[in-house]
Formats: structure tokens, sequence, C-alpha cells
């Protein structure tokens, strides 16, 4: 017999680092070929509207993808700014044509900008709550920004098949991976610390998520510390990692943290509320009469949260056990993938959640 086995690349274009990944799926389970990381030559693309950019962004992807030996030209990318727009509706069982225009009409009203300048999409979340009404996701994506991200994947000679939003590739990686966590049933999130943006999703024991992007990463410690040091930002990227030197500045990491992280931590306790209310409104649960809503675990991603003590920091304040996570870890690996990426797996979530669209 022969074997079917499809591929896809996850590429997860950040405004700090490009990652990677090359994922199979065979009748073994999944594997991942090849995986890398490289620098984003532009920063701040996002801001700027220049080609130039676009085609500098392309040729990196090109590098990466000889240095890496990446074979699959079909990507799957997502979009992350905090223009995506998230919003829960309900509405009686209905069929796909019906459903596609309900959620259309509903959009209409509830989204201020103008409605042909966004693209609507929607997806059933598979859970009805106590009155038999089904439950929808809608998303609506800036129509500029997702041009943006298909031009420079295209550029780079890529064939951009999927097109997902970063905190449901996200909640991909957390559903399939988290394995233990969800045997048990319990409510649990993700919290992916970029240079920019956040993404958290949580998916509650009644398999209810909740999504968001947030306005906050890392980048905000780099200006905190070259503020407060006059560094250059650089100088202050690479001296973030290194807490003795930063101590030695008389940067104290724990005031940083209760400095920089306000928004962040008001906007994820605001969706850890927003979960827990809505734990046990699902038909199934209210069977059961589910009566813990809490969130058991938030697994930390991302290189901002790299920054030690961060971890620590947040379970404090948002009174919920948050741990680093390497989600590569849980993958089976090609021996040609060089051990010091997989260290580096924290930073991947999002692109293993986009390799997993496969078909
Ligand atoms: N070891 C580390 N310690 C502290 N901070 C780190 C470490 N490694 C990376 N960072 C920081 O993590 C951020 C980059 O993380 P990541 O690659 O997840 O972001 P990104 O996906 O490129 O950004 P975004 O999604 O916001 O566009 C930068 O702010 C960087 O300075
Ligand atoms: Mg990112």
């Amino acid at each position: 017999m022969f074997e079917t086995s499809k591929n896809l690349v996850g590429l997860d274009i950040g405004s700090s680092t490009i990652k990677l990944l090359e994922l199979s799926k065979d009748s073994n389970g999944i594997k991942i070929l090849s995986a890398g990381l490289v620098d984003n030559p532009i920063k701040d693309w996002k801001e700027k509207n220049i080609p130039e950019a676009e085609d500098a962004i392309a040729e990196s992807i090109k590098d990466a993808y000889r240095k890496f030996n990446i074979k699959n030209k079909s990507v799957a990318i997502a979009l992350g700014t905090s223009d995506v727009i998230f919003d829960y509706l309900k509405f009686p069982v209905l069929n796909e044509k019906e459903l596609a225009n309900a959620v259309k009409l509903e959009a209409e009203q509830r989204i201020s900008s103008d409605i042909n300048e966004v693209s609507i999409d929607y997806k059933r979340l598979g859970v009805k709550d106590g009155n038999g009404q089904e439950n929808i996701l809608l998303v609506a994506v800036p129509k500029g920004i997702t041009r943006k991200k298909v031009d420079i994947a295209e550029k780079a000679g890529l064939d951009p098949l999927v097109m997902d939003v970063e905190p449901l590739a996200l909640l991909n990686c957390l559903i399939a991976l988290a394995d233990d966590s969800r045997k048990e049933n319990e409510s649990i999130g993700i919290l992916n610390i970029g240079s920019n943006i956040t993404n958290l999703s949580i998916i509650s024991k009644d398999n209810f998520p909740t999504i968001r992007n947030i306005n906050f990463g890392g980048e905000k410690f780099s200006n905190f510390i070259a503020k407060e040091t006059k560094l250059s930002f650089k100088e202050a990227e690479n001296l973030k990692k290194e807490p003795e030197k930063l101590k030695r500045k008389g940067i104290d990491v724990f005031q940083m943290f209760e400095k920089q992280t306000i928004s962040l931590i008001n906007e994820v306790r605001s969706s850890v509320e927003y979960t827990h209310k809505r734990t046990g409104e699902s038909e199934e649960d209210k069977n059961k009469t589910v009566t813990d809503p809490r969130i058991k675990k938030m697994f930390l991603t991302g290189g901002g949260g790299l920054l030690p003590g961060m971890d620590s920091f947040l379970s404090k304040n948002l009174g919920i056990e948050v741990v680093k996570w390497n989600p590569l870890e849980k993958l089976q690996l090609s021996s040609s993938i060089e051990d010091s990426l997989k260290d580096n797996g924290y930073l991947f979530p999002i692109a293993i959640g986009l390799g997993m669209r496969i078909a």
C-alpha cells in the first residue's frame, strides 16, 4: 500500500522573528520535518506601507527556506494585529448558507468600521448553550493587513493556502499538545507574548474558547530599559536577556514588570473573568451541573515570556498557575533539526498551530 502523507509549512511572520516549521502527517502521526527562525529585517513592517519592506521580508523567508532546507511551498499564515475583531454570537441551529447570512447581518450591526474594508469569517464552536442556541465565533479581519501578509508570502515564491488568525492557531496548538490537562477536562489557557502583540487563548472545560490579541510585547521592556539606561534599543534588547547585568545597571526586574504590565494583566484578567462567567453555560455542562469554572493552568510562550521571573510574576498577579511551555518538546522531530532550535521551541506555538491546519 502507498502511504499518503501531507505537508504544510506554518509561517509565523512576527515583528521580531520569522518562524517556519514544515509539518507532515501520515498514518504514524505528526512529524516536524524541518524548522527554523530568522530575524525579521523590518521590525515595524506593519506600519510601513512600502513595497521594499515586503521585499526585504520575502528575501529573509527565501533565505530561511534554503538555510533550513524546507521543501514545501504551501504555507499557512496568520494575522495577529489588535485590529482583528473577535465577537461571540448565538443563533438557533442553522444550515451553512443561513448561518453565513445571519453572521453577515449581525456583523454589519456590530462592526463600526466600514464593512467593505473587512473580511468576515465565522467558526461554529461546537457548543450549544442551555437553550439549545449554537455559539458562533465571528472573526473580522481588515483586508489591508491580510493583503500585506499574502503579498509577502507570494513574493517569497510561496503558495499561501491557509489564512488564519494567531489566537486560533495558538489554540489549535494548545488543544493538540497540552494533552495531560485536556484529558483532565480542565479549563486551560495559553499566553503568547511576542514583541508587539500578545495572543491569548483560553479553552474552558466545556470547550468554549475565549481569544484575544492584546497590544503588549517584549518591546515594551526594551524601550523601558533603553530609556532608563540611555542605551540604544538594540543594546537594551541584549541587556534584557541578562538579568545580572540588568541589576548592575540599576534595573529592578520586578519593578519593571509591575510598571509595564498593567495593561496586560488587566486584559488577561477580563478575559479570564469572561471565561469564568460563561463556563457551565453549555447544554452539556448544564446537564452535568459543572461547578468549577476556574482556569487551572496558563501556558506561557513567545519571546516576551522568556524574561526570568515573568512566569512567577504572572502567576502571582493572575492567581493562576503560569508555566513556561515548549511545545516542540511534545512533537516528533526529524533528526536534522538542530538541538539549539529545540531550545527555542517557546517561540513556535503559532507556527505549530498553523502547520497543523494540514488537510
Ligand atoms: N531570552 C529572552 N529573554 C527575554 N526576552 C526575549 C528573549 N528572547 C526573545 N525575547 C524577546 O521576545 C520578543 C520576540 O518574541 P517573538 O519572536 O515571540 O515575537 P514576534 O512573534 O516576532 O513578535 P509579534 O508577534 O509581536 O509581532 C522580543 O521583544 C525579544 O526581545
Ligand atoms: Mg508573534
